[in-house]
């Protein structure tokens, strides 16, 4: 399977929490794809975000509201197995872990695809591809760390690059139908070299939600724009 459309998937970590649904709203009529959902326990990682009720909320939100974009839940929790049930739950289309943080990786991936959600797993700097090798067959998304996880607003590290290359021969190997996924420093500067390395879904924090100015509806459509023409240029 060669490489898929590509999608862009704002982070809400970076968003207005006190306007989540507005933020959502204009960012995905402003052309992004994916709600990406970042779950910070202050256990596997130090910081503490939003859990399945905020997920529940938005996702009768955005059912009211008719937008059909995927909610992709990257959760950096552990343990993961009670949780993972109350996200899909909530709505989530996408569950993505971490293999350090579960026990019994094939369980928790069993655990996620029984319940009808894409399930995948994350990356951290340091952590090997290796994890992959048995469990092919109940991926269907790659997540490559390109941060230390637990802030938004942190830079690229360039070796990720190599690691994406690495994942997409893996992911053409396969045959199988995987998305490959960044995240962590992706801005406009750096999302053409990112999708040259085989990237197909991209997660941006402070990328997308930071640096614009009123709260125009319209205030995301400049920088999806341009990264949109970024990714026409790779
Ligand atoms: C980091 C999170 C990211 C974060 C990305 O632990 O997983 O999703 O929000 O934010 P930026 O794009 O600002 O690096
Ligand atoms: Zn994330």
């Amino acid at each position: 399977m060669s490489k898929k459309e590509n999608w862009i998937a704002p982070s809400i970590l970076s968003a207005d929490f006190a306007q989540l649904g507005k933020d959502v709203k204009d960012v995905i009529a402003a052309g992004a794809d994916v709600v990406h959902f970042d779950v910070m326990d202050n256990h596997y990682v130090s910081n503490l975000t939003i859990g399945p009720l905020v997920c529940d909320s938005l996702k009768n939100f955005m059912d009211r509201e008719g937008i059909k974009a995927p909610i992709d839940v990257h959760l950096m929790v552990k343990p993961v197995d009670r949780i993972i049930p109350d996200f899909i739950n909530a709505g989530a289309d996408y569950v993505t872990f971490h293999p350090e943080a579960s026990e019994h990786i094939d369980g928790s991936l069993g655990l996620i695809k029984g319940m009808g959600c894409k399930a995948g797993l994350v990356f951290n700097p340091a952590t090997s591809l290796d994890y992959l090798e048995h469990v092919m067959d109940k991926i269907d998304m790659i997540l490559i760390m390109s941060v230390n996880p637990g802030f938004g607003g942190q830079s690229f590290i360039p070796q990720a690059l190599e690691k994406l290359k690495a994942a997409r021969k893996l992911i053409d190997a396969s045959g199988r139908d995987i998305r490959l996924e960044i995240d962590g420093g992706v801005k406009v500067e750096n999302i053409r070299e990112v999708a040259e390395a085989g990237c197909d879904t991209f997660v941006s924090g402070s990328g997308i939600f930071g640096n614009v100015g009123a709260n125009d509806a319209n205030r995301y459509d400049s920088v999806i724009k341009q990264m949109r023409e970024e990714l026409a240029k790779a």
